[in-house]
């Protein structure tokens, strides 16, 4: 555990080269460090990452666990992590300088905003990991395989892309098959109640998270989706 206080880690943030932050629902901008607008939409693999590999990124980030394990199992990826706070965004991003793993940029942005800063097309893969489920009803739209978030990921994947949804969650699990059957844009590739049942599907699924790993510790099941965005 990082001693540094929550107001440090935001000022640390603003030092890291790996973070980008909007802070504007208004005015979607992403900003390096104190003040410096960046707009790499469309640009993000010649005039960032300075490589053609794909762009995987990771929703809900938190501590950016998955953007650190995959670069770990696939070196020719870069990875984006996206998160709203900016205290946990410090953990993956000061752990990826750490490690000196250059393939890692984080943004400290609503999910809402994301298609501002990344082109069409643009992204290859997305992995959601233990997204909040919001229970109600009421807040259904928020739930981040919501029809209303689909289509804010069709405007920046690829075709063919896969979305990979691990969650603890059966209410989320099953609303994201449901959301995913009725959208004409996604097919569902692959769904299991529970992963560590028999041989994992695909090898990223052996990351935890920290939530992964509060939940395993209650005896909860790990439910995992994947669907393919088929435009
Ligand atoms: C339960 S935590 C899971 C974090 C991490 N994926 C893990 O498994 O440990 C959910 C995360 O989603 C982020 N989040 C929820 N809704 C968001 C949104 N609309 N935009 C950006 N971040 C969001 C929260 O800030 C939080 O860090």
């Amino acid at each position: 555990m990082s001693n540094r206080s929550k107001l440090e880690k935001f000022s640390d943030n603003l030092h890291f080269e790996n973070v980008f932050e909007n802070i504007s629902f208004s005015n979607p901008q992403l900003i390096a460090g104190i003040d410096r607008i960046v707009n790499y939409k469309s640009i993000w693999k010649s005039d960032y990452f300075k490589n053609d590999n794909p762009i995987i990124m990771e929703l809900a980030c938190g501590r950016g666990e998955y953007c650190i394990g995959l670069s770990r199992l696939f070196p020719n990826i870069n990875l984006i992590g996206v998160d709203i706070k900016g205290a946990r965004i410090w953990k993956g991003a000061s752990e990826s300088l750490k490690q000196r793993i250059d393939r890692i940029a984080f943004v400290r942005s609503k999910i809402e905003l994301i298609h501002h800063f990344f082109g069409i097309g643009e992204v290859d893969e997305i992995w959601i990991t233990f997204p909040d489920p919001f229970p109600r009803p009421s807040k259904s739209n928020k739930r981040l395989v919501s029809k209303y978030f689909l289509d804010i990921y069709s405007n920046i994947l690829k075709k063919n892309a896969l979305v990979h949804l691990k969650t603890d969650d059966l209410n989320l699990y099953e609303f994201g098959i449901n959301s995913i059957l009725e959208n004409d844009c996604f097919e569902l590739v692959y769904k299991s109640d529970n992963i560590y049942q028999k041989e994992l599907f695909h090898e990223a699924l052996q990351i935890k998270t920290y939530y992964e790993r509060m939940h395993l510790d209650k005896g909860k099941t790990i439910k995992y989706l994947q669907a393919k965005y088929i435009g």
